[in-house]
């Protein structure tokens, strides 16, 4: 019997926030793999309802050991999510980040060995480090970034453009800005919602509170990259911002109010200039003129955004 699935799409990191919510968009049409290893705060509690279709798989493994890709079969397309996600824990811990660059490796000598031709990769703003000028444009250089994280995004980056230019691959590599939203297994609304549940009385924020930066809803991320990837007929690197910023302090007053919180003493954590860790970069704004000449329009803006998630975080956690 003919498969009657569109295509049989691969999602590494498929459990974790960005990927179970772009699972739920793509199952009723399509066969899906995830591999995971469940290291997210949630486990497998996102993908949980998926598990008894006959178009949905688990692979519980890590994708940075060798081997992990052994028992996969040839897709249409892989999504390369897998990743630690959390910028801060690279002072502490930069190993992290170099094991990840062997996920993408793992990911790259699975494409060419099964002769997949199309690839996603959820990159990241802080490729960029902190540019001189912005918003900042796709092709503006040099790229410094300021955490391991960061240059664990710009290593795969390049990795996949090479592996792209050698093999025949076409990869849609998109610089994401801050992402938000139901299934958020980390990240500073759910930080602020998890705080002010223990003590309602007070929250204390990471940095000095104006970290200034893009927040795009998971809904407007996931329908960005889907579209974008049909749309490029090579590799490219896009960023996927919004319009406007939304500051740290202006995300706490909104946890504070979606709460029913009248006074909450907001206390600083202490950091010399003002940032939320080591490597944490304080203000980004990205040029996103290349997906919108390519089509594409977030439906919710930066605060926008971040008052959806906040609701959707609350209806979930409550
Ligand atoms: N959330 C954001 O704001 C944001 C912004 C820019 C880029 N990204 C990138 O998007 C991707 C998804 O992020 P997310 O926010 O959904 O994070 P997440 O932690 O919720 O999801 C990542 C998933 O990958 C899994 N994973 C981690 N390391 C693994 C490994 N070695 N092997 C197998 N599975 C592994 C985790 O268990 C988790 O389910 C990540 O690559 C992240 O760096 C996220």
């Amino acid at each position: 019997m003919e498969n009657a699935y569109k295509k049989s799409i691969i999602v590494t990191g498929g459990a974790g926030f960005i990927g179970s919510n772009l699972i739920e968009t793509l199952i009723e049409e399509n066969e899906i793999i995830v591999i995971d290893d469940l290291s997210n705060s949630a486990g497998d509690k996102f993908i949980k309802g998926f598990e008894k279709r006959d178009n949905f798989k688990l692979i519980t493994n890590d994708i940075n050991k060798a081997g992990a890709f052994d028992s996969i079969g040839k897709a249409d397309l892989v999504i390369h999510f897998a990743a630690n996600p959390e910028v801060s824990k690279g002072y502490e811990n930069p190993d992290i980040s170099f094991n990840d660059i062997n996920g993408t490796k793992n990911v790259l000598k699975f494409l060419k060995e099964k002769e997949i031709k199309n690839m996603i990769f959820a990159s990241s703003s802080v490729v960029y480090g902190e540019p001189e000028s912005m918003p900042i444009k796709e092709n503006q250089g040099p790229y410094k970034p300021i955490s391991a994280y960061g240059a664990y995004k710009l290593a795969s980056e390049g990795m996949i453009t090479s592996y792209s230019h050698y093999y025949g691959i076409k990869a849609g590599i998109f610089r994401f800005a801050n992402v938000v939203g139901k299934n958020q297994t980390h990240g500073v609304i759910l930080d602020f919602i998890n705080k002010l549940k223990i003590n309602p009385k007070e929250l204390t924020i990471l940095g000095d509170g104006t970290q200034n930066k893009s927040y795009i809803h998971v809904s407007d991320c996931i329908s960005a990259i889907m579209y974008l990837n049909e749309k490029i007929d090579k590799t490219e690197i896009i960023n996927l911002g919004n319009i406007g910023t939304t500051s740290v302090l202006k995300i706490a007053d909104t946890v504070k109010g979606k709460m029913g919180l009248k006074e909450v003493n907001y206390k600083m954590s202490d950091s010399k200039d003002g940032r939320g860790w080591k490597g944490d970069v304080k203000k980004i704004e990205l040029d996103t003129s290349k997906a919108e000449n390519l089509g594409w329009k977030n439906k919710y803006d930066s605060d926008e955004a971040v008052e959806k998630a906040v609701i959707e975080i609350l209806t979930q956690t409550s």
